[in-house]
This record gives C-alpha cells, sequence and structure tokens, in this order.
C-alpha cells in the first residue's frame, strides 16, 4: 500500500522496512539454542506445547511417559521436523528414582540440563469431604512430590555443571486461590507456590532461578469436562475478565520467555497467566 506523505517518505518506508525485517529476525531467532530441557508431562495438553516452543527456540527436550508412548513418539518426530531433537523416557514422575533418569537421560543425550520445567499434574475435582486416601496420595504426588524432586535432582545437576539454570514449576492460579470441590488440586499447587519461593532463595547462590506460572483455565484434557458442558463453560468465560479460556500456547510462550536470557532477575516468585481470573470483580 502506497504512503501518502510530504517529502521523507523513502525515509520513512525504510524504516518501516527495517523494523519488519528486525521483527522477522527476531521472531525466528533461536533463544534456547544449545539449552537442553525436561519437560514433565510433555506429551500432553500445556506440556507438550511448552515442549514445541522450547524446541522451536533451539532447546533440546526430555520428555517422560508413562502412557501413550505413541504420543510421546509422535511429538518427537514433530520436533525433528522442526531441526530440533527430542527423546522420550519411560518414567513416572512421582519416583524419585524416575525423575533421576530422566536428568540422568538429558546429560547421556545431550551433554547437560539447564532447564527443567515440572508441569506433570492431575487433579480429581473431590472435596475435603469426598477426598479418598488414594486420590489424596496421587494427586500429591505427580503435582507436589514430583515437582519437589524435580527441583532438588534438577538443581543437583545444574550445581554440577557451575553454570546456573532455571526451574520453571507449572502451577496454576489455584496455588493461591480455592476452587471448591478440588482440594487435594489446591494443596498440591499450594505446596509448589512455596517450593518455587523456597527452593528459589536457597538456589539463588547458584544462580538457578526458579519461577512458578500459574494458568488460569486452559484448553486441554484436565478441563473436558467443563469445555464440554455449554452451561459451565459460559460461567467460567464469564469469570474470565479476557472473556476465554487461554490457549495452551499462550502458557508455553511464557514458559520460554522465563527459560531465556531475558528473565535473568526473576526467581522465588509466580506470575499468572490467567487472563485476569484471580482480579475478577463484579464490582460491588
Ligand atoms: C484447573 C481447572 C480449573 C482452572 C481455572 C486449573 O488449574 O486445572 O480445573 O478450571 O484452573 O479455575
Amino acid at each position: 500500500r502506497r504512503i501518502a506523505c510530504r517529502g521523507g517518505c523513502e525515509k520513512l518506508a525504510d524504516s518501516v522496512a527495517t523494523a519488519i525485517t528486525t521483527t522477522t529476525t527476531l521472531e525466528t531467532s533461536m533463544s534456547l539454542q544449545n539449552k537442553v530441557a525436561i519437560v514433565t508431562g510433555g506429551n500432553s495438553g500445556i506440556g507438550q506445547a511448552i515442549v514445541l516452543e522450547l524446541a522451536r527456540q533451539g532447546a533440546s527436550l526430555v520428555i517422560d511417559y508413562v502412557v501413550h508412548p505413541e504420543t510421546t513418539a509422535e511429538l518427537e518426530r514433530e520436533i525433528a521436523k522442526l531441526g530440533g531433537q527430542a527423546i522420550g523416557v519411560d518414567s513416572d514422575v512421582s519416583k524419585v528414582e524416575d525423575l533421576q533418569r530422566l536428568v540422568d537421560a538429558a546429560v547421556a543425550n545431550f551433554g547437560r540440563l539447564d532447564i527443567m520445567v515440572n508441569n506433570a499434574g492431575i487433579e480429581t475435582r473431590t472435596s475435603v469431604l469426598d477426598t479418598t486416601e488414594d486420590q489424596y496420595d496421587k494427586v500429591l504426588a505427580i503435582n507436589l512430590k514430583s515437582a519437589f524432586f524435580g527441583t532438588q535432582i534438577a538443581a543437583r545437576q545444574m550445581i554440577k555443571q557451575g553454570q546456573g539454570g532455571r526451574i520453571i514449576n507449572i502451577t496454576s492460579v489455584h496455588e493461591d486461590w480455592p476452587m471448591p470441590s478440588n482440594t487435594p488440586y489446591c494443596l498440591s499447587k499450594g505446596g509448589m507456590r512455596m517450593l518455587t519461593r523456597t527452593a528459589g532463595v536457597e538456589l539463588a547462590p547458584h544462580n538457578i532461578l526458579v519461577v512458578g506460572v500459574g494458568p488460569g483455565a486452559v484448553e486441554t484434557p484436565i478441563n473436558l469436562s467443563t469445555m464440554q458442558d455449554p452451561a459451565k463453560l459460559q460461567k467460567l468465560n464469564s469469570a474470565i475478565p479476557l472473556g476465554r479460556m487461554a490457549r495452551p500456547e499462550e502458557i508455553a510462550s511464557v514458559v520460554a520467555f522465563l527459560a531465556g536470557d531475558g528473565a535473568s532477575y526473576l526467581t522465588a516468585t509466580s506470575i499468572f497467566v490467567d487472563g485476569g481470573l484471580m482480579q475478577s470483580s463484579i464490582g460491588l
């Protein structure tokens, strides 16, 4: 399109062209090149989007799986198509020795570990009155225990390497905000909040930064029951200032930023990616 202007038009057109070129270069830049990342729960939902975004930015990936090895294999192929590298490891993240196996796989295959994303999570949607012991144990083991020992084992490796690192805990708005009838989940996410803060302080001398990312409602399998119920979905959307659920990619881009150079002064805190949900107010 021609720009109508009086004099200096070429200059203006030149600077617009430069801006476009710069933006393109920035967008396609591989800011995580030579970095090695583990993403727990990386073969579905938010985890899968994180895996793809980190790979797009140049990182090599280790992904765990317990079930659906075929999904992980498919993801590996997709990453190879992007020109990246990824390996799937059979690992139950609620077990310490399996977490160790993930870190060992990162070191054996890619030589190091720079980014640990503790993302694996489940929920039972049960209340304080009806949660069984088994449900409680499972949620706390997969969400909180895995994040605790994932942090410990990753940090030990990063300290050995001596170049710092990033630990990113995927929590939820429910690390701080009650969700009635999802009590064990809230407990686990509240624990991850304090894990992030305490480990962030403890590991700061090693330049290992620990940050929590708290998504709101995201279009993933964990929210399928809400997404399939039009009345529930409408209620949820109207509680979100941005008026809609997030796409998994909108969480992944924040994680990629936190893993990169631009987030070098962020630690021991959480970022909420919730479309304003936690601050929502009807103004009464
Ligand atoms: C939970 C969902 C919930 C959403 C918003 C997520 O962390 O997994 O069940 O709908 O938070 O409240």
